[in-house]
């Protein structure tokens, strides 16, 4: 992001965002996709923006999370933190992430940018669903792969 943009990115979270939510905005984690992936999603919540998940699973347990997002700065921050929730837990613990759980971790968002934490939530949550369905017909995760 060009400085002078950042700068004004910055002066506008100032005061309505939690410092948590303004780092994750602006240094968010783990953005990008992961290759060979074991689940995927991407949703467009009700203001057109759009948000992406990758899940990498092992033994159960979800060893790699990203995102990307062409929404809002609370956007990248739910993104960012959602996946850092996601990694390392089971997929039983990660289905429990939701909405709320994104808030509490973010320290709350301004009541217009609530829906940007539902967006990560059903993102999430439909990943996961993806994982469930692909470890159940791993012939189509190597198709999808192969693609
Ligand atoms: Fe669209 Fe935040 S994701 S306004």
């Amino acid at each position: 992001m060009e400085e002078h943009v950042e700068k004004e990115f910055i002066t506008q979270m100032q005061g309505e965002y939690s410092e948590t939510a303004i780092n994750h905005a602006r240094n968010p984690h783990n953005v990008g996709n992961i290759p060979k992936c074991d689940g995927f999603a991407q949703a467009t919540g009700i203001c057109g923006d759009t948000l992406a998940i990758w899940l990498r699973v092992k033994d159960g347990r979800i060893a790699l999370a990203s995102f990307w997002t062409d929404g809002c700065g609370a956007s990248l921050a739910c993104g960012s933190i959602t996946t850092v929730l996601a990694k390392d837990r089971t997929i039983e613990e990660a289905m429990e992430i939701d909405q709320n759980t994104i808030l509490e971790a973010l320290g709350g968002l301004p009541e217009d940018h609530v829906h940007c934490a539902e967006l990560a939530a059903e993102t999430l949550d439909a990943a996961i669903k993806d994982y469930i369905q692909l470890a159940k017909f791993p012939w189509k995760r190597d198709y999808m792969n192969n693609k």
